[in-house]
């Protein structure tokens, strides 16, 4: 092999030597490596796709850092791919992360059969300062190029570009359809409610009213196209809040609007200025969120909570006093097309 690579980077030099690739940042990546990453999402698109039709899923996800070479993770939404590309080496230098960068979109072209311009990257690594004071939930581009996803029969409004996430969490696939099996009759709040997909599938689950809370007036405005989508704008009693949560919570507790079903997903940190709170850090701050978030559950009520923050540890003490029974249930709430069977923390947690 590596006589190989001296015969190529010889001829290399020798066809052309005014317009000369810097072989040096090359070759490391495209010698062994080369179409290692193309074949494995070409197996996997061939063994996901019957799956996900079976299931009614066009977005799913291919490639979660199966090749320790290419640490990035590839999702599928309906003919079009996102990816997250992280730093490959602490110590590489830009050029060599470009190369790397480059290497993966081709890989993905040709696994895939896609052209380039179905591919939208994020990058999990800081460019630029700017980039690094950008907040997650930002707009950071302006192509407006949305499309219609289909998830278990139920329709979604995803933004592959302009948002650092698509609008629809894939992780959270399985406690959604919690959600829709255990929703009928019920009054469902969904606190953080982002762009409504929890929303959506309690409604199909023949809610009898449903309460979408989120502070972004963008998202809640994504809530309800997203329930419009699916003709659930006035099936039931639908109500969408852009309000911070945390004050909401008390002024629920005051008026005595209870619930039978609360979805709790936060955000890791929140410090908008909206807020009346200084900042919101879930690690820190859980155990009086769900301390609220009982207050406002009917006897026999239950929250359905989840966080993504990795270093997350449940006060179980704590919530002892307001919830009666604490089931965690992350094992079965990260769906099988993740290989990352740590990407998010789930709990039921019942009323006393
Ligand atoms: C992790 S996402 C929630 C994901 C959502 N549960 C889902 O699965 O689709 C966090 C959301 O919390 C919202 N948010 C952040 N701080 C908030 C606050 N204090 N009150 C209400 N919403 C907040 C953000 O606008 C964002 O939509």
């Amino acid at each position: 092999m590596e006589q190989q690579v001296q015969q190529v980077r010889t001829e290399g030099a020798s066809a052309d030597t005014r317009s000369q690739p810097n072989w040096d940042i090359i070759f490391p990546l495209f010698d062994p490596l080369s179409n290692l990453l193309a074949a494995r999402l070409k197996k996997r698109f061939k063994h996901l796709r019957k799956w996900a039709k079976r299931m009614k899923l066009s977005c799913y996800r291919l490639y979660e850092k199966d090749i320790p070479e290419f640490p990035c993770t590839i999702d599928w939404y309906d003919g079009e791919v996102v990816v997250w590309l992280y730093r490959r080496k602490k110590d590489e230098n830009q050029a060599q992360q470009k190369a790397y960068d480059d290497l993966v979109i081709s890989e993905i072209q040709l696994g895939l059969a896609i052209n380039e311009d179905q591919i939208s990257v994020k990058r999990r690594y800081r460019q630029s300062d700017d980039e690094g004071k950008r907040q997650q939930y930002q707009k950071f581009d302006q192509s407006d190029a949305c499309k219609i996803v289909e998830e278990n029969g139920l329709n979604f409004k995803v933004n592959l570009r302009d948002f650092l996430d698509t609008g629809l969490f894939l992780d959270h696939r399985n406690a959604r359809s919690w959600i829709r099996e255990r929703s009928s009759g019920l009054k469902v709040l969904n606190l953080f409610a982002y762009t409504g997909s929890f929303s959506v599938y309690a409604t199909a689950g023949g809610a009898r009213s449903v309460t979408s809370v989120d502070l972004s007036k963008t998202y809640s405005q994504w809530t309800e196209e997203n329930l419009n989508l699916n003709h659930f704008d006035s099936i039931c009693d639908q109500r969408v809040i852009s309000a911070d949560v945390i004050a909401w919570l008390k002024h629920a507790h005051l008026e005595k609007d209870h619930y039978d079903l609360v979805v709790c997903d936060p955000p890791t940190f929140s410090n908008s200025k909206k807020m009346k709170e200084a900042s919101f850090v879930v690690d820190r701050d859980h155990p009086w969120l769900l301390a609220d978030i009982a207050k406002i559950l009917k006897p026999e009520g239950r929250c359905f909570f989840s966080t993504n923050s990795r270093q997350f540890k449940l006060d179980e003490q704590k919530l002892s006093t307001a919830f009666d029974n604490i089931e965690e249930v992350s094992q079965l709430s990260v769906p099988e097309d993740f290989r990352n069977k740590r990407i998010h923390q789930s709990w039921w947690l019942h009323k006393k």
